[in-house]
């Protein structure tokens, strides 16, 4: 029999993760060193009590049932870390849990989108900001972050015609993979544009825990207007390297969020019991964690970026995320080629900045997950390999 598959599944290529996974199995056979900063997995664990209160949940023979839905537990510590950690107040309808942001971000456009309807997301953007509407039919028009706006949105640059028809944006800072923070101000500017248009604004935080200098990250809820608009995605894989674990959430405008729930209902039957146990522990336990975790990211950062800096590699920064972000050393125009050269001579792995859009064509994205003596070491090695050009 030949199988016809969906049309849709030409848009798909084999991803460059699983390129260079093929890759690094093949190196590490050889026996050759690898530095592996392509994925944003965190190399943290979630604190002690948290891994606690998974495996107590665990033994219960009752959490085996289908969960169905959030635990009155599970919404009391949202709306108490909402309140405590962005001075936000929840209702208990204005929350639900997801598998992942990636997840919620794969499934709104539904919600949302008749087929056709305009989503406006970022370039260079997070993949998931454009793949997962386009999936649910939604025709992605892309609005471009350039260095030169700060990396901000330019709403003057969009057009009203397309901004009359869109039905929804995607909005990310602290953003992956540009690794740039947006003031308060900039986000009373979004929720103007998003009036004026009618816009319903998708905003996804899941590095507000993660910014460096000093600087604090915050939520868009906190925003005047910002429910009216729209809800926010927000999750525990980065602040609480409860990665794996699988939990997130859709946050805000409460119609939003109960036509969300009842599409889900028809798709989920609730988080795993324990899973929830662990994200209340981690919500409403010591918050220490979180902040020693940004500290030694931020050290990872100035290892990384001063380290390439001082070996001739310019421009590689962030200002927040997990991630580092920077132009293609000298030399080098396509960033793949780039990537592919750095993985042969020096077993550095990052990911093409054309994988985010072609604004990111040119640079790459390197993410912070190994300590500072292993970033060291890897800057060395990229200086030994000969592919900076001074
Ligand atoms: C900007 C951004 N949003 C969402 C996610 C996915 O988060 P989750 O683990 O909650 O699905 C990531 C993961 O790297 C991300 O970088």
């Amino acid at each position: 029999m030949e199988i016809q598959f969906a049309d849709r599944m030409q848009e798909f290529k084999e991803g460059i993760f699983t390129t260079l996974a093929k890759i690094k199995k093949q190196r590490l056979a050889e026996g050759k060193k690898c530095y592996d900063l392509s994925v944003g997995t965190p190399d943290f664990l979630p604190d002690a009590h948290v891994m606690e209160a998974l495996t107590e949940a665990s033994r219960d023979p009752q959490n085996y049932k289908y969960a169905i839905s959030d635990t009155d537990e599970l919404v009391a510590a949202v709306q108490g870390w909402y309140k405590n950690r962005y001075g936000v107040t929840l209702e208990a309808d204005e929350i639900m849990s997801l598998y992942g942001s990636q997840e919620g971000l794969s499934r709104i456009g539904m919600v949302l989108c008749n087929p056709g309807d305009i989503v406006l997301t970022p370039n260079p953007g997070y993949p998931i900001f454009s793949m997962g509407p386009m999936l649910n039919g939604a025709k992605i028009v892309h609005y471009d972050l350039k260095e030169e706006n700060g990396y901000l949105i330019d709403f003057d640059a969009i057009d009203p015609e397309i901004a009359k028809a869109a039905k929804a944006m995607v909005v990310s800072y602290p953003a992956n993979p540009i690794c740039r923070l947006a003031p308060k101000e900039f986000y009373t500017d979004l929720i103007a544009f998003a009036k004026k248009y009618n816009i319903v604004i998708l905003h996804d935080n899941a590095y507000s825990e993660i910014v460096f200098d000093g600087k604090e990250g915050f939520s868009f809820l906190a925003m005047e207007g910002a429910k009216e608009v729209g809800i926010e995605f927000n999750s525990l894989s980065k602040g609480y390297n409860l990665t794996g674990a699988r939990i997130s959430f859709a946050l805000g405008n409460r119609d939003i969020i109960r036509e969300f729930q009842k599409l889900r209902s028809q798709i989920d039957y609730g988080i795993f019991k324990p899973v929830q146990a662990a994200a209340v522990a981690a919500l409403t336990g010591p918050q220490d964690m979180v902040i020693r975790n940004r500290a030694e990211y931020q050290k990872r950062r100035d290892a990384l970026c001063n380290g390439l800096s001082e070996i001739g590699w310019e421009g590689v920064w962030s200002e927040g995320t997990m991630f580092a972000w920077g132009p293609l050393p000298k030399g080098y125009t396509n960033s793949e080629q780039f990537v592919l050269d750095l993985i042969d001579k020096a077993g550095v792995f990052c990911v093409p900045g054309s994988v985010f859009g072609p604004l990111g064509e040119g640079y790459v994205r390197l993410a912070m997950v190994k300590t500072v003596d292993e970033i060291k070491e890897m800057v060395e090695d990229i200086a030994k390999s000969g592919i900076i050009q001074k």
